[in-house]
This record gives structure tokens, C-alpha cells and sequence, in this order.
């Protein structure tokens, strides 16, 4: 195509953006995954899984778009600079991949839009040439959780929901407060007493949540609200409600969109409940039938070691055993994903196997320098975020990904989601739950002098003697 008529098409294609929801554009359903059963619900039916076998949903575009992918690159493009709400917000600029009429009123925080970094340091320790980290901490409560939260909570007030509720290890619950907080909407939280951090707290407090503090652990939370949705009048905002993942999906278009539609060799992310992984696939599927992108970068998901049933499933299936096992009792420092009974499993086994990726353990060891290192790059992270570069050098290791690959790393939460466990490694206080020493391996305590013009001046040289030496 060339130039002035690529520009025209852009300016057809922008005044005939309102017109992209017309009837059969933008028809959807909720489909069981299960590929026995595969039953269909009404995106009005307020189901989280299928009513017939209880498997998990996909919403799926009932028939196929007939927007050409230059069209669409140009008006997410346009956008960008366009000024209206929808457009500002990262997740709703790619409108046409979600299934919502153009004129929805949307719940939205101007989520998305999340910076892709180079890590010089991160590259180092992981013996790669290069290495990418795609911030989702930085959204606006500070974990990728805002990105499906938009959708989830904007689908709650079209169904005129009257309570949202989710169960959490304490971001889903910032972020659920904040949207629900937007939409003038009541909500209620479910989280493992005692094991949040009081940042995550913090936030759902002053959001305006009505905290619900459960004497168990998170998937006791989880599988409490899970039987209680069907019961009561709730909305169900985790991340086994489709309308989540729609909006974490999102996130792979924009990173395909930062990398010029080029996508990575590997793409690495931390694995808790699983819907984080989920998302991508997808993401990268639609984006794939679209024509968007050519290839499925190999999607590795990471998990702490003691809390790591997905990985252990890679493992046996290999081996030829089938059965999914939860964790009893899933023991990790990095408390966002001290999960046992992941939800969207089968979701994120498609992602994984799909694209050729692999799902691995790290240590906690292995956890805290992988975060102190992303720390070192000037971006930081909380610690399950950091389970991706501790992750990828092992990777590198095994020469699964090799030195001159491609690869990004979604980093999911911001570095002050969890200071107390910063501070613990870096004063040399850090130990898991079994009372086991973190070493300090990069550690970085602070440097406490007497009052005085000399002791100062000591200690200015010493910073400079360490910097000398480094
Ligand atoms: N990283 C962070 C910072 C998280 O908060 C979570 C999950 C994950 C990774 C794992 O993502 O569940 O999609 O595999 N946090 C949830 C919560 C469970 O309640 O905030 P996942």
C-alpha cells in the first residue's frame, strides 16, 4: 500500500471507528474450553464456568473480524494521541478485540500503556545478550491486575451487578477496590489473614473495600467465594471470570505493538493462579488469526518452588502421568503467588503447550537476587515478579533460551508492593517460613555514622572507594 493511500484508508478507517460494533463485528459468547462439551452462554449470563460440565470459559468472537490488520494497527496507533477517555486507557484503545459495544461506558483508571525496558544488569545475570522487561507494576495500583480489572468491573456494571467480591493474596483486592471504588460499586475482599502485605492492605483500606480477613490460606479464599458465587447475588471478579482475562489479553497487544509487531523468542511470567499466563496465550492467538503477528513467541511460566504444582504437572506429564495435584500447603516469601490450587490451569497449559514454552521452579534464594538485580537495572519489582529473570538465567543455563534470543519478562507488581521483604534482604533479616537464612547476596544496607562533618566525610569516601571497586 502506498503512502497517501495508507493515510486515507487511516482517515476512512478513523471516522468509521463508531461503526466497528455493528452487529455481526462485534457478536460474542462465553464457550466452555472442555473439548467434549464446548456449551455456549450469552455474555449476559453471569456464569464463571460452564453450567453443564463446570469447565473454564473462553468469550469468543462468534464469527470472524472483517477489519484488515493494517486498519487496526493504525487506528490503536491514532488513538494514542486522540485525547478521549476509551482512547487514553491501554487496555480499551484496542476496543475491537473486546467484547463490548464502542459506546460502553467504561470503568477505567487509564490502566495500561506500560513501559517496555531495557535491563543491562538483568541481561548480565542471566547471561544474555539482551533482555526486555515489560512493567505491568506500574499501572495505576501497581500490579498487572488493573488491565483485567477494567473489563471485569465495566461487565459488573452492565449486568447492574450490586456487589463485587474476590478472593486474593492482595493485589487483585487493590485493584478491585480502586475499580470498584470508580463505579461507585460495593465490594467485598477475601484475604488469607495475616499473609498480605501491608501495602496491598493499605491500598484496599484506603480504596474503600470492606476487608474480609480469612483464618486460612488463599486457596481457601478462593474456593469460599467460588462456591458462594453461585449462591449469592456477587460478582465474581478473580481471574477465572473471562471478562478479566479479555482484559489482560490486551497486554500482548501492546507489547506487540512496542516491538513493532515483532513479537520475542520467549516471553516469561511468573505463575500463581494462572491467569496472567492464560491471558497471554490468548492474546497471542487472536493475534495470530488476525494477522497481526506471525509467530507465537515460547511462553515459560515460573513458579516458586514451594508453591509450584503447575510446574510439577509439566514435569509428570512429560512423564506420561495426567493428573493435575494441588499443593496442600504452598509455602513461598513471595506471598502474591503462594498458591496451591491454581484455577486456570488448563487455560495455561494451552498457553504453554501451544507455544512451545516450559514451566520451571525457583528457589527463594533465587527469587530475592533475581530482585535485587531488576532492582540494580532502576526498575524493580516485587518478589514474584522477579521470579522471571531468576527463571530466565536458569533457562539460559539449560540452553533452552540461548544467549542471542529475544526475550521478555513481565514483570507483574511495583517494588513497593512489598517493602518489609525488601528491607529483610537487604539488612540480612530475610528468612522463609521455615526459618531458613536469604542471603544477602547483593544486599545493600544502609551505612549509619555519628552526627559529625568527619564521620560523613568517611563515610562519602567509602561510597566512593566501593564505586571505584565495582
Ligand atoms: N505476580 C503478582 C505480583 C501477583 O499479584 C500475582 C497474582 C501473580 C504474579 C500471579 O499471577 O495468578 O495470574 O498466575 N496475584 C493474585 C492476587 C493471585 O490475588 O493478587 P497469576
Amino acid at each position: 500500500m502506498d503512502l497517501l493511500s495508507y493515510c486515507f484508508r487511516g482517515i476512512q478507517s478513523h471516522m468509521s471507528t463508531n461503526n466497528a460494533d455493528n452487529a455481526s463485528e462485534k457478536r460474542f459468547i462465553q464457550k466452555c474450553i472442555e473439548p467434549d462439551c464446548q456449551s455456549t452462554f450469552g455474555l449476559d449470563e453471569p456464569v464463571y464456568v460452564c453450567r453443564r460440565c463446570g469447565g473454564l470459559l473462553d468469550i469468543e468472537r462468534s464469527s470472524r473480524s472483517s477489519i484488515d490488520p493494517d486498519t487496526l494497527k493504525l487506528w490503536w496507533h491514532q488513538r494514542l494521541s486522540s485525547g478521549l477517555p476509551q482512547d487514553e486507557s491501554g487496555v480499551w484503545r484496542f476496543r475491537e478485540s473486546l467484547p463490548f459495544p464502542d459506546n460502553t461506558e467504561v470503568v477505567t483508571l487509564k490502566e495500561g500503556n506500560t513501559p517496555l525496558y531495557t535491563a543491562r544488569h538483568s541481561a548480565d545475570y542471566c547471561r544474555l545478550d539482551a533482555l526486555q522487561l515489560k512493567h505491568q507494576g506500574l499501572n495505576p495500583t501497581g500490579s498487572f491486575k488493573d488491565t483485567g480489572m477494567t473489563v471485569a468491573v465495566t461487565q459488573a456494571k452492565s449486568l447492574r451487578s450490586t456487589m463485587a467480591v474476590c478472593a486474593s493474596t492482595g493485589n487483585t483486592a487493590a485493584s478491585l477496590a480502586a475499580y470498584a471504588a470508580r463505579a461507585e460499586l460495593p465490594c467485598a475482599i477475601l484475604v488469607p489473614a495475616d499473609q498480605v502485605s501491608h501495602a496491598k492492605l493499605a491500598q484496599a483500606l484506603d480504596y474503600g473495600a470492606r476487608v474480609v480477613e480469612i483464618e486460612g490460606n488463599f486457596d481457601a479464599c478462593m474456593q469460599l467465594v467460588l462456591e458462594l458465587s453461585s449462591e449469592e447475588p456477587i460478582y465474581l471478579v478473580n481471574s477465572i471470570n473471562p471478562f478479566r482475562i479479555e482484559g489482560q489479553k490486551t497486554v500482548a497487544i501492546e507489547l506487540a505493538e512496542q516491538l513493532n509487531w515483532d513479537v520475542p523468542d520467549h516471553l516469561v511470567v511468573p505463575g500463581g493462579n494462572l491467569g496472567n499466563s492464560s491471558a497471554f496465550g490468548k492474546g497471542f492467538r487472536e493475534l495470530l488469526d488476525w494477522g497481526l503477528i506471525d509467530l507465537y513467541p515460547r511462553i515459560t511460566v515460573v513458579q516458586a518452588e514451594g508453591a509450584a504444582p503447575f510446574a510439577r504437572y509439566f514435569v509428570e506429564q512429560g512423564a506420561g502421568n495426567v493428573q493435575f495435584a494441588n499443593e496442600e500447603e504452598p509455602e513461598t516469601l513471595a506471598s502474591a503467588i503462594k498458591i496451591g490450587a491454581p484455577v486456570s490451569w488448563k487455560k495455561a497449559w494451552r498457553s504453554v503447550n501451544e507455544s512451545g514454552g516450559q514451566v520451571i521452579t525457583v528457589s527463594e534464594q533465587e527469587i530475592a537476587d533475581a530482585k535485587a538485580i531488576i532492582g540494580r537495572d532502576g526498575i524493580g519489582c516485587e518478589p514474584a515478579s522477579a521470579t522471571t529473570v531468576a527463571g530466565i538465567k536458569k533457562l539460559v543455563a539449560s540452553e533452552f533460551i540461548r544467549k542471542d534470543s529475544s526475550v521478555v519478562a513481565v514483570l507483574t507488581g511495583h517494588v513497593l508492593k512489598d517493602t518489609e521483604y525488601v528491607i529483610g534482604y537487604h539488612n540480612r533479616s530475610l528468612r522463609t517460613d521455615r526459618g531458613e537464612q536469604i542471603h544477602a547476596t547483593f544486599g545493600n544496607t544502609p551505612l549509619r555514622v555519628p552526627s559529625s562533618r568527619q564521620s560523613l566525610k568517611d563515610a562519602l569516601q567509602r561510597v566512593r572507594d566501593e564505586s571505584g571497586s565495582r
